[in-house]
């Protein structure tokens, strides 16, 4: 968990704008990073607007070709390398199928272009070391999307606790429900098996890397060094590898214990992705896909006091969140807010020539992690 990787290249960064960005893979994830990049995505700003899309591509025509039109792309294509030939992108947003992120990435990397990847980024920390040498030995920026890592309410609660709002960091609990064996969702189509499914963890592998890098960003300094994951397979699909997670994680930071705990649940409802840190102080947490922040915290006016003004600052949070949460509805905002935030700040960076917001060593973490997580000696 302490692994450290060459540092993010130095030479030739500043990229001049507008620069030049392409997109492999245009499926569902797509609308998001082609928002972004024409400059239609909601609350960024700072560079969407001075990036020019030169290219889409997929392995599908008709999906290229339909994105390439919908976004203003300056052409599609069927085949990476002619992309990368002819519309020489300075930026790739790498947004296939787990299995190929690799392949595809290295092409990128080899023909100069800077790579942002779709997570999971590799099946496991061992690619994704040679995936990050690739970047080195050219000379480019590989960054994962640890988007909701930017959505407002996580944000929110990382700034309480870097300003010691919550005392320390004690425990951190990221937890999903989400009916992903539902034979009419995307995983759970009988006749049409999502990728997913061949993953190390099969479809919860899908959401290991957001699991992973919203416990470290808590718990960065923390060593877990007591490890115990569940991971079941309750309704006994054969094509499901499993549909539950229950994960308990203890280390050692530099404030004392801390415990992780990661669920993920197929069978609870309604739909959720909650994270909660509790610290010796107070505790705090949001829903990804419904944002409020709750926080409970001593309160000045002392112990009587701080119940009542806790519930009347969170009543007030719930209904000012709730109004804000309608709005966004209304405008069509999704829990993709991060994402785009993520990509404004990396092409900022990329601008500009600074860090990228999500560093090598932060991928390499989560990707361990995950590793731990999936490894036969930690197994219940
Ligand atoms: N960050 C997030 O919150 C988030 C959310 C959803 C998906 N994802 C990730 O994004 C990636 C893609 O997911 P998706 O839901 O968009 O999948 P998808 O199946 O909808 O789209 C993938 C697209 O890639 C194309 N493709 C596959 N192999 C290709 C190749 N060799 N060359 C060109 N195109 C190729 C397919 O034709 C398809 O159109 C996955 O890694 C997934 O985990 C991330």
């Amino acid at each position: 968990m302490n692994s450290s990787v060459d540092p993010s290249p130095q030479s030739g960064l500043t990229q001049a704008l507008p620069l030049k960005a392409a997109v492999v893979g245009t499926g569902g994830i797509s609308q998001e990073h082609l928002a972004f990049l024409s400059g239609r995505a909601p609350a960024v700003g700072t560079v969407a607007g001075r990036i020019r899309l030169v290219g889409v591509c997929d392995l599908s025509e008709a999906s290229a070709s339909y994105a390439s039109q919908q976004y203003g792309a300056s052409g599609y294509y069927t085949d990476i390398a002619e992309l990368l030939e002819t519309a020489k992108p300075d930026v790739v947003h790498v947004l296939t199928p787990p299995e190929t992120h690799l392949g595809i990435g290295t092409l990128c990397l080899e023909a100069g272009s800077h790579v942002i990847c779709e997570k999971p980024i590799t099946d496991n920390a061992a690619d994704l070391k040679s995936f990050l040498a690739s970047a080195a030995a050219n000379d480019r920026h590989l960054m994962e999307s640890h988007n909701y890592r930017f959505n407002r309410g996580v944000q929110q609660m990382r700034q309480l606790v870097d300003d010691g709002a919550l005392g320390a960091v004690r425990e951190v609990e990221v937890r999903i429900s989400l009916p992903v064996t539902d034979p009419d969702g995307r995983f759970g189509d009988r006749n049409l098996p999502s990728p997913i499914h061949k993953m190390p963890a099969g479809v919860i592998h899908d959401f290991t890397t957001h699991f992973g890098y919203l416990l470290l960003n808590f718990s960065s300094e923390v060593n877990f060094h007591r490890i115990a994951a569940a991971w079941s397979n309750h309704e006994g699909r054969a094509d499901f590898r499993y549909d539950d997670l229950d994960a308990l994680l203890i280390g050692d930071g530099p404030h004392g214990a801390v415990h992780g705990r990661l669920r993920f649940s197929a069978n609870t409802g309604p739909d959720a992705f909650t994270v909660t840190v509790r610290g010796s102080q107070g505790w705090a947490e949001t829903d990804l896909f419904q944002p409020y922040v709750n926080v409970v915290r001593p309160r000045p006016g002392g112990s009587q006091l701080s119940p009542i003004v806790n519930h009347i600052a969170n009543g007030g949070g719930l209904i000012r969140d709730g109004v804000r949460n309608l709005g966004r509805k209304i405008l069509q905002h999704s829990p993709y807010e991060g994402l785009h935030l993520m990509l404004d700040e990396a092409y900022t960076a990329l601008a500009n020539g600074t860090a990228l917001p999500v560093t090598p060593d932060q991928m390499l973490a989560t990707s361990e992690l995950v590793d731990r997580l999936l490894s036969d000696e930690v197994k219940l």
